[in-house]
C-alpha cells in the first residue's frame, strides 16, 4: 500500500484527537513562524520530549508548565545552574535528563546563537543529550523536516503494521522499522498524495501533510491503541492495512510474537 494513503488516514484520525490531552507544547503548525519562533518551538519541543522520555504525558504536563514560567527561552535555561534544574525536576526521576538539558541549552547559547540546529542531523551530532529519536522529533515538529521518529510507540506499532516477527533489537529490525517511519513522513508524487486535489492552493501540503503531525501521529496512536497489551484494533485508523490484523485477526490481543 502506498505510504500516501495509510498517511491520509492516520493524519484524519490525528485531527480529531490530537487536542484531546491538553498539551501545552502541542501547538498547530504555523508555516508562517520566522526563525526566532521556530527556535522557541524548538526548545520547547526539546524540554517536553526529555520529559517524556521516561515519564507519562499527564504526569509531565504540571512539571512542563512550571519549567517554561522558570526558563522561558533556552538562554534562561543556559544561565542558570544544576540545583535550580534539579530542584525543578524533583519528583520525575532519572535526573540525568535535567543535567543533559542544562549542557545542551548552554552549548546552543555558546556555539549556535541560542538555538537548536535547524535540522535533526546537526542536531544528533552537537547537542548532548539529543539522540535521533529527539533529534527527529524535534526537528520535525518545530522546523517541519521531513524526518522519522521511532521511539518504542513507534516501534511496536510499526513492527505489527509490518507484522515483522523479528528480533525486536537487532540492527536490521531497527533499519526496517526506521525506513518505514521515514516513508511516513517522505512525500512521493502519486496521486493520492496531492493533498490539494480537492482543496485550494493555499493548502500546500507542507501544511497539511506536515512531518510533525504525521509523526506525532505515530507516537499518539501507539501510546493510546496500538497499546502493549489489548490493542484497540477496532478504533485504529490503521487497521485495514495492518498485517498483524489481519494474520491474527480475530485475536490479535493474543499474540505476542508480533510486539
Ligand atoms: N511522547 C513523546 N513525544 C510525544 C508527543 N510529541 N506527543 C505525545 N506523546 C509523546
Amino acid at each position: 500500500q502506498s505510504p500516501g494513503v495509510v498517511r491520509a488516514a492516520l493524519l484524519r484520525w490525528y485531527a480529531g484527537v490530537h487536542g484531546s490531552r491538553g498539551m501545552p507544547w502541542r501547538k498547530s503548525y504555523d508555516p508562517s513562524l520566522g526563525l526566532e519562533d521556530r527556535a522557541q518551538r524548538a526548545y520547547e519541543v526539546w524540554v517536553s520530549e526529555i520529559m517524556l522520555q521516561q515519564t507519562q504525558v499527564a504526569t509531565v504536563i504540571p512539571y512542563y508548565t512550571r519549567w517554561m514560567e522558570n526558563f522561558p527561552t533556552i538562554r534562561d535555561l543556559a544561565a542558570t545552574n544544576i540545583d535550580q534544574v534539579n530542584a525543578l525536576w524533583k519528583g520525575l526521576g532519572y535526573y540525568s535528563r535535567a543535567s543533559r538539558l542544562l549542557a545542551g541549552a548552554q552549548k546552543a547559547v555558546a556555539q549556535y546563537g541560542g538555538r537548536l540546529p535547524d535540522n535533526a542531523k546537526d542536531m544528533e551530532a552537537n547537542i548532548p543529550g539529543i539522540g535521533r529519536y529527539s533529534a527527529g522529533a524535534i526537528s520535525s515538529i518545530a522546523y517541519g523536516e521531513r524526518v522519522p521518529v521511532v521511539d518504542g510507540n513507534v516501534h511496536r506499532l510499526l513492527s505489527r503494521f509490518l507484522a515483522l516477527h523479528a528480533p525486536p533489537k537487532a540492527k536490521a529490525t531497527l533499519d526496517i522499522l526506521w525506513d518505514a517511519a521515514a516513508a511516513m513522513v517522505e512525500l512521493e508524487k502519486s496521486p493520492v498524495d496531492c493533498s490539494t486535489a480537492n482543496s485550494s492552493e493555499t493548502t500546500p501540503i507542507e501544511r497539511t501533510q506536515y512531518a510533525g503531525d504525521i509523526n506525532q501521529a505515530l507516537i499518539e496512536l501507539g501510546s493510546t491503541i496500538c497499546k502493549v497489551r489489548d490493542p484497540g484494533c477496532h478504533l485504529c485508523p490503521l487497521r485495514p492495512w495492518c498485517r498483524a490484523y489481519a494474520e491474527a485477526s480475530p485475536g490479535l490481543s493474543k499474540r505476542t510474537d508480533a510486539i
